[in-house]
């Protein structure tokens, strides 16, 4: 393989670690559940903002594999939010021209959720402007277990060769098969780590660890993000050409 040093324009693949919900209504003295509302009406402006950017792609991280640890009222809260934004929000994003990808292990969402996921994925499967996918009950590490667990099928039942088995095959079995890698990884709220996000996608990733709590994320700060990685030299392991 050549050298694939190059300078992008811009980042065609964002991907977003909404953190900070719990901080920022807690500093309001507020329930943790208000500062997940707040955040989700956040999503609609960096959405908008994306094809002003350039960004052809954007990926968030709405709910984790892990995040089932926080207390039953928030999890049944955070369930409630997602139901709700997806039927408030589907119809918009037809009209904006919005592909809606859902990536994550749907098995333990409730039925009724799922099925507004699948509506909405299919309502919006003929839009051609942003692809927006968002992450629902995913983790990296889960995410490649599952990937793992279908290649193995596919062994086992003789329709893949191990010896076929590379850095291309694998990708082919996660719930991201049809994305282009993510350019540019955001994490709002301060905390330097990425929390089991996209971790096979993400390896040549640049990366952005910003304090801005989710809730207070503006478009203009989504558009600093951007411009400032137009200008990072991206190697990939080559040299710079
Ligand atoms: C991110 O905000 C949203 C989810 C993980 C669902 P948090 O809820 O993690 O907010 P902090 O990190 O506690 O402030
Ligand atoms: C990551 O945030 C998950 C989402 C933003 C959905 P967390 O708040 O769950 O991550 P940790 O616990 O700080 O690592
Ligand atoms: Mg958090």
């Amino acid at each position: 393989m050549g050298t694939e040093a190059k300078h992008n324009g811009g980042p065609r693949h964002v991907a977003i670690i909404m953190d900070g919900n719990g901080r920022w209504a807690q500093a309001r003295g507020r329930p943790r559940l208000f500062g997940h509302h707040a955040g989700a009406r956040r999503v609609r402006e960096i959405v908008e903002a994306c094809p002003e950017n350039g960004v052809k792609y954007l990926t968030i991280f709405a709910f984790s594999t892990e995040n089932w640890k926080r207390t039953q009222i928030e999890v049944a809260g955070l369930m409630s939010l997602f139901r709700r934004y997806i039927m408030k929000e589907m119809q918009d994003f037809v009209r904006q021209n919005v592909r809606v990808r859902f990536i994550g292990d749907r098995v333990r969402l409730d039925e009724k959720l799922s099925a507004l996921m699948d509506e909405a994925e299919e309502l919006t499967g003929h839009c051609t402007g942003t692809n927006l996918t968002i992450a629902l009950n995913y983790g990296g590490r889960d995410e490649v277990a599952r990937a793992t667990k279908r290649l193995a099928e596919d062994v086992a039942a003789g329709r893949l060769d191990p010896a076929d088995v590379d850095t291309e095959t694998l990708p082919k079995y996660l719930d991201t098969h049809v994305l282009p890698d993510p350019d540019l990884v955001i994490r709002t709220s301060g905390e330097a780590r990425i929390s089991n996000f996209l971790l096979w996608q993400s390896a040549y990733a640049e990366y952005e660890f910003i304090d801005t709590l989710w809730p207070d994320f503006t478009k203009d700060e989504f558009h600093c993000l951007v411009s400032s990685y137009g200008g990072r030299d991206r190697r990939f392991g080559g040299v710079k050409a």
